[in-house]
């Protein structure tokens, strides 16, 4: 049987249609999308999946009171969606641990930098990047983890390395982040996970 995949989403979705676009290659081993969730309405990860016959849903953050009613909703949601691996793909709104004990090791979120650089609560999406450049690192990139209660902190799965060029708007340095390292390694972590080639021991990942 494969594995279900859920994918998390709060915006654009490129990060989905990578996916989308490795599942088509056969490159997600043994998983499928079986659904995508937004957190916002107008997202266009949405669109994206429609097009591709994946079903949607959405649950507005808005709609919830806090991050613990949010976080008791989309569990439910999961669990009805039978998810056997769940994907933040550019999701935006930190989930606290009613979700995260329930998944343990089976949510991954790729974030657009070299952890444990640039991480941790307020860095998302361009910020990420105005950052980097303001720090003024040569090198920047993406990482793929396990999501856990403490935001860009569980353990590790993949990494890519990106240069950071002299005349890089953050928009520009996001660009060819996404293109050189998050497209490539968010479907990556995700095939070794459902063909079953990821252990965690000691908050560390063994690829076999
Ligand atoms: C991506 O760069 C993703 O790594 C980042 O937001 C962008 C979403 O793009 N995620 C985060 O910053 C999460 N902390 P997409 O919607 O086109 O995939």
């Amino acid at each position: 049987m494969y594995k279900r995949i859920v994918v998390l989403v709060s915006g654009g979705g490129t990060n989905l249609q990578a996916l989308i676009d490795a599942e088509k290659c056969g490159k997600l081993g043994n998983g499928k999308i079986t659904c995508v969730i937004a957190s916002k309405a107008d997202a266009y990860a949405l669109t994206r999946a429609q097009e591709n016959g994946i079903k949607t849903r959405t649950l507005i953050r808005k709609d919830y009171e806090d991050i613990s009613s949010y976080s008791c909703a989309m569990r439910d949601l999961l669990l009805e969606e039978k998810a056997d691996l769940i994907v933040y793909a550019g999701f935006m709104t930190i989930l606290d641990e009613n979700v995260c004990d329930a998944f343990q090791y089976k949510m991954i979120n790729v974030h657009p930098a070299l952890i444990p650089s640039f991480c941790g609560k307020g860095y998302y999406g361009l910020h990420v990047h105005e950052e980097a450049l303001q720090k003024g690192v040569k090198v920047s990139g993406a990482t793929v983890h396990f999501v856990t209660a403490e935001c860009d902190a569980g353990p590790i799965i993949l990494q890519k390395a990106v240069e950071v060029m002299e005349d890089d708007t953050p928009e520009a340095l996001q660009k060819r982040i996404m293109e050189q390292a998050e497209w490539k390694i968010l479907p990556k972590a995700v095939q070794l996970f459902c063909d079953d080639r990821i252990t965690v021991k000691n908050n560390k990942t063994y690829i076999k």
